[in-house]
């Protein structure tokens, strides 16, 4: 099996779908479009733009959708995080009206692309049910007064979960789901048939734009295009970090006896909310539930947050019989609930970035595909101004403090000791920091006993990193970026290695 490159764990998609490797590119090229990142972003808007003829390469440092997008859910919704009346409050009723038409849009453009090149990759539509969390805001009268003037939205006694009392509670109908790595599989399929070319296990690690764009490859090669679009989960050689706080999410695939829960999205009204669909399964079906989500880097409890999963869920769900699967993925916030999306700047109009998910990946990287490759295309969009990158944070000061505060904080640990005084402490399987002097030092021993050692010093901007014990993988807690065992870069911000030291003999 093929597997992301993106932690331990293993999600239900990368378990039921092989993800797919292409050559690496050897040579430097020439084309008119270049895209860094073959997730749903990315090959969404190749797709888009070599149906519409254009010469389109696509790269990524792993496999295809081995990035974030293996990590995902699958949920497709527009019913915003968020909640509709927060969007309404922080950019208007007008825009908050283009956002839920953005995201209504981008389910019937997955539908649409799913049944024109047949892909089977069991896309449903099913209704969607918020309810009231014991634990969580009492807010759905103000959603529904929002919620009501732009989409469709109803009061319900409760939701159809058999053996658990939501509630009132709200519906949504028209929402999706759909099996991620089938529906890339087919996508990619789709842009090589249109003449697109997609290279994985190829890392861009440079790109300019103004008057000659290009991009630089780890190993060496050039790619000349007439325009870039950064289509990795955070945007590389950008300085967007202070508006994109990085958190870690946690899911749980469950056995339940076939068609025992209704076929519906559920979410509820905490923070962070528990998120929950079905997948079938030729003998059962599998339950999905996620939640529990912290800033990357900033906990190591993995353990702890899927059994308060187990538990919240064997209490709604008590048809579920034992956990499958465990996996976490990552997703990048905005201060105001909707997706950056668009021309990175003035100065760099031929380079476009698609990120700041907000747990909402699938419509948001579609979304992102339908706009950029309109821009590209010189068609017009109403969402254009809604998505902008270069727009002003709408969101009160007042909430948008305690991130940039929790950005700083762990660069205290420059200053404290270690997790162990010596390398002799580390178990296999383990990791941890030891302070060298002025520095730190990033261990980990694996499975056999072969100890790896590298600089603890994250290569974006100097915090020290975290070990993360269930993906084996150093967590940086400033900004989000993440190393494998070896120091290699998984996610951006960094996309330098950790640095090299004199390894011990152990
Ligand atoms: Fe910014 Fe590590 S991600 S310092």
């Amino acid at each position: 099996m093929l597997k992301s490159d993106d932690g331990k764990t293993v999600s239900y998609w990368e378990a039921s779908e092989d993800l797919i490797k292409k050559d690496s590119l050897i040579e430097s090229i020439e084309t008119d479009i270049c895209i860094i990142g073959a997730g749903i972003s990315g090959l969404t808007t190749a797709y888009l733009l070599t149906k519409a003829g254009r010469e389109v390469i696509v790269i990524d440092d792993g496999l295809i959708g081995g990035g974030t997008t293996s990590r995902t859910t699958a949920h497709l919704s527009n019913a915003i995080d968020d909640r509709i009346y927060r969007i309404e409050e922080w950019h208007g009723e007008e825009k908050a009206r283009l956002a839920v038409e953005a995201h209504t849009k981008a389910i019937d453009e997955i539908e649409r692309i799913a049944t024109e090149e047949k892909i089977d990759c069991d896309f449903s539509r099913l209704d969607g049910f918020l309810f009231k969390a014991d634990d969580g805001e009492d807010d759905l009268d103000k959603e529904f007064e929002a919620a009501q003037k732009m989409m469709q939205v109803e009061r319900v006694e409760r939701a159809p979960i058999k053996d658990f009392d939501t509630g009132e509670c709200l519906r949504f109908p028209r929402q999706g789901q759909f099996h991620i790595l089938k529906y890339l599989s087919g996508l990619a399929k789709a842009v090589e048939q249109n003449g697109g070319r997609i290279f994985s296990n190829t890392r861009a690690i440079e790109w300019k734009g103004e008057d000659s764009p290009e991009v630089k490859t780890a190993n060496g090669q050039t790619i000349k295009a007439k325009s870039i679009v950064l289509a990795t989960n955070y945007p590389i050689m950008s300085k967007m970090f202070a508006k994109l706080p990085a958190y870690r999410t946690y899911v749980i695939g469950a056995r339940v006896p076939k068609g025992s829960v209704e076929k519906a999205l559920f979410w509820d009204t905490a923070d962070p909310y528990r998120y929950v669909r079905t997948q079938e399964e030729a003998e059962h079906d599998v339950l999905i539930v996620g939640g529990k989500d912290h800033r990357t880097g900033q906990e190591d409890d993995a353990n702890r947050r899927f059994a308060n999963l187990w538990q919240w869920t064997k209490t709604r769900f008590p048809m579920a019989e034992e956990i499958l699967y465990k996996w976490s993925g990552q997703f990048f916030e905005t201060h105001d609930g909707l997706a950056f999306i668009g021309r990175f700047s003035n100065s760099e109009p031929n380079v476009y970035l698609i990120t700041g998910d907000s747990g909402m990946g699938m419509t948001h990287g579609t979304i992102g595909g339908m706009l950029v490759s309109d821009l590209i295309l010189g068609r017009e969009n109403a969402w254009q101004e809604v998505f902008e990158p270069s727009r002003l944070a709408t969101q009160s000061i007042k909430e948008a403090i305690p991130e940039i505060v929790s950005s700083t904080v762990p660069y205290v640990d420059w200053i404290t000791g270690g997790d162990v005084s010596s390398v002799d402490g580390i178990k296999n399987g383990e990791g941890a920091i030891i302070r060298q002097g002025a520095s730190k030092i990033a261990a980990y021993r694996d499975e056999n006993g072969k100890l790896y050692q590298r600089s603890a010093v994250c290569t974006h901007l100097g915090c020290i990193v975290r070990f993360n014990s269930l993906e084996k993988t150093w967590d940086c807690p400033c900004h989000g970026s993440r190393f494998g065992i070896d120091g290699h870069p998984i996610n951006a911000p960094a996309i330098s290695p950790l640095g090299e030291i004199e390894e011990s003999s152990n």
